[in-house]
C-alpha cells in the first residue's frame, strides 16, 4: 500500500458536515425515517473527494435542485463541500457508516465513485477487494433495502474500467483493435477483477435480486455502468492509476520537467478527457432508455510514443525517459488497444472520437499552463 494512511482495517471514525442548506425545512419528501423525521431526496456520491467526484459535483451542482450527499473517507476540501447539502466522511466497507445517509435522505440516484485504482489495488490485492467489492455489496445491499421500503427503484452509477479486460498477447491485442463490451473478460489484476464482479453485481441486483421469494415485486437497483478508459485531467496530476503515464508526461512537460513514463513507447490505450468522462457519465444517467447494461466510451487511443511527440510539440524542450515497469508494462498490455463505443454512441448520443493533437491544444495545454503557470 503506497499511502501510509490508509487504514488497513475498516475505520469506524464517522463524521457528518452538514451545510445551511441541511438545515432548512425539507422539501419533496418522500418518506418517513425510521425516527419519523421526514426524509429528504438526494443523490448519493462516494469517493466525492476524487477526481471524478470533483467533476462530478460541480457539474451536478450547477444543473440540478436536488442536494448532494457527499461521502468520502477524507473530509472533501471546503470549495467541494460547500456544493453538497452534507458531507458524510467514513469507510466504504462499514455498512454502519453509510446506514445514517439511508436514515436521513431517500436516495434517488448514487454514484459509486469510491475504489482503491488499479495500481494501488495491486500492491494490496486483498484490501481492493474489501474496498472495492465489499464497499459496492455494502451499498447495493442497502439501496435495496430502501427501494424494497419506498417501492421506488435507486439508479445507481458504476464507473468500470478497462481493466475489466484482459488480452492474453500482445499479438492478439493488436489483432482484436477495438473490443466490444462483452469479450476478453478475462482481468489479470485484483482492480480488473473487482470491476468486473461489481458491474455482475449490479446486473444481479437489477434484473434477478432475490429470485425465489421477490415475486413480483420490481427490481430494486437501475443499475448503469460506464467503463472509463485511461482518463487525463488538465487538473490534477494523477496517482493510483496504471494509465497515469499519459496525464503524467503532460504534467511534467507543463512544469518543465522531465517525463518518466513505465511503459514501452508503442503501448497503446484508449483515452479520454475527464470532462468528457463526466458528460458521458451524467449522459447515462440520464438516458430515458437504455439497451444494455454496460457501455465503453473513450476519444482517442495514442500510443505512449504519440503522446510524447504531441506533447513535444507544445512544450519543444520536453524530454521523456522510458523506465519501464515491467509489471505495469504487462497490465497495460493486457487492456485493449481501443474499445468498440458504437453503443454508447446510439444510446446515449456520446461522441465516438475526437482527435487527440485537437484536445491537447484546445483544452488540456492551455488549462496545464495556466495551473503550472507556464
Ligand atoms: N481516473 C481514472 O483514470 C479512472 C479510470 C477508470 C475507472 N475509474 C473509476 O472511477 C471512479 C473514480 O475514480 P477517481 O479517478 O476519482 O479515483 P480517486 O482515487 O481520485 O478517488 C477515489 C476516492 O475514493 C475514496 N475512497 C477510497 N477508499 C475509500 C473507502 N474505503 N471508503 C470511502 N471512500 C474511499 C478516496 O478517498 C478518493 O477520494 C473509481 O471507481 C475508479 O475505479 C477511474
Amino acid at each position: 500500500m503506497s499511502d501510509p494512511s490508509y487504514p488497513l482495517a475498516v475505520t469506524n471514525t464517522r463524521s457528518i458536515r452538514l451545510f445551511p442548506a441541511a438545515a432548512e425545512p425539507a422539501s419533496g419528501l418522500s418518506g418517513q425515517s425510521v425516527q419519523g423525521t421526514p426524509r429528504r431526496q438526494a443523490i448519493l456520491l462516494t469517493g466525492a473527494g476524487g477526481e471524478v467526484g470533483h467533476g462530478l459535483i460541480h457539474r451536478l451542482s450547477e444543473a440540478g435542485s436536488t442536494p448532494i450527499v457527499a461521502f468520502d473517507l477524507r473530509p472533501l476540501d471546503d470549495a467541494l463541500a460547500a456544493r453538497c447539502h452534507a458531507v458524510f466522511t467514513g469507510d466504504i466497507r462499514d455498512p454502519f457508516a453509510l446506514a445514517p445517509i439511508l436514515a436521513r435522505y431517500e436516495l434517488t440516484e448514487v454514484y459509486h465513485l469510491a475504489a482503491l485504482l488499479s495500481s494501488t489495488g495491486e500492491r494490496n490485492p486483498e484490501l481492493a477487494h474489501e474496498v472495492n467489492t465489499q464497499g459496492t455489496v455494502n451499498l447495493l445491499r442497502l439501496c435495496a433495502q430502501q427501494a424494497e421500503a419506498t417501492g421506488r427503484p435507486v439508479k445507481f452509477i458504476y464507473p468500470s474500467s478497462i481493466a475489466v479486460y484482459g488480452l492474453p498477447s500482445e499479438a492478439e491485442k493488436r489483432r482484436a483493435g477495438a473490443v466490444l463490451e462483452d469479450q476478453y473478460l478475462n482481468p489479470i489484476t485484483m482492480y480488473g477483477v473487482n470491476k468486473l464482479c461489481c458491474e455482475h453485481l449490479g446486473r444481479y441486483y437489477a434484473e434477478h435480486y432475490r429470485l425465489l421469494t421477490r415475486g413480483d415485486a420490481p427490481a430494486p437497483i437501475d443499475f448503469r455502468c460506464v467503463r472509463y478508459p485511461g482518463l487525463i485531467s488538465p487538473h490534477t496530476a494523477p496517482s493510483g492509476g496504471t494509465s497515469d503515464y499519459g496525464p503524467l508526461m503532460l504534467h511534467a512537460a507543463a512544469k518543465g520537467q522531465e517525463g518518466v513514463c513505465f511503459v514501452e513507447p508503442e503501448a497503446r490505450l484508449p483515452f479520454m478527457l475527464m470532462a468528457d468522462a463526466i458528460d458521458a457519465t451524467i449522459a447515462l444517467a440520464q438516458a430515458e432508455n437504455v439497451s444494455r447494461r454496460v457501455y465503453n466510451v473513450a476519444s482517442f487511443a495514442p500510443s505512449a510514443s504519440e503522446i510524447a511527440a504531441a506533447i513535444t510539440m507544445h512544450f519543444p524542450a520536453f524530454k521523456v525517459r522510458y523506465d519501464i515497469h515491467p509489471g505495469r508494462a504487462r497490465i497495460v498490455s493486457s487492456w485493449p488497444a481501443d474499445v468498440d463505443r458504437s453503443a454508447a454512441a446510439e444510446d446515449l448520443g456520446v461522441p465516438t472520437h475526437r482527435e487527440f493533437g485537437r484536445v491537447l491544444a484546445e483544452s488540456l495545454v492551455p488549462a496545464v499552463r495556466g495551473m503550472y503557470g507556464q
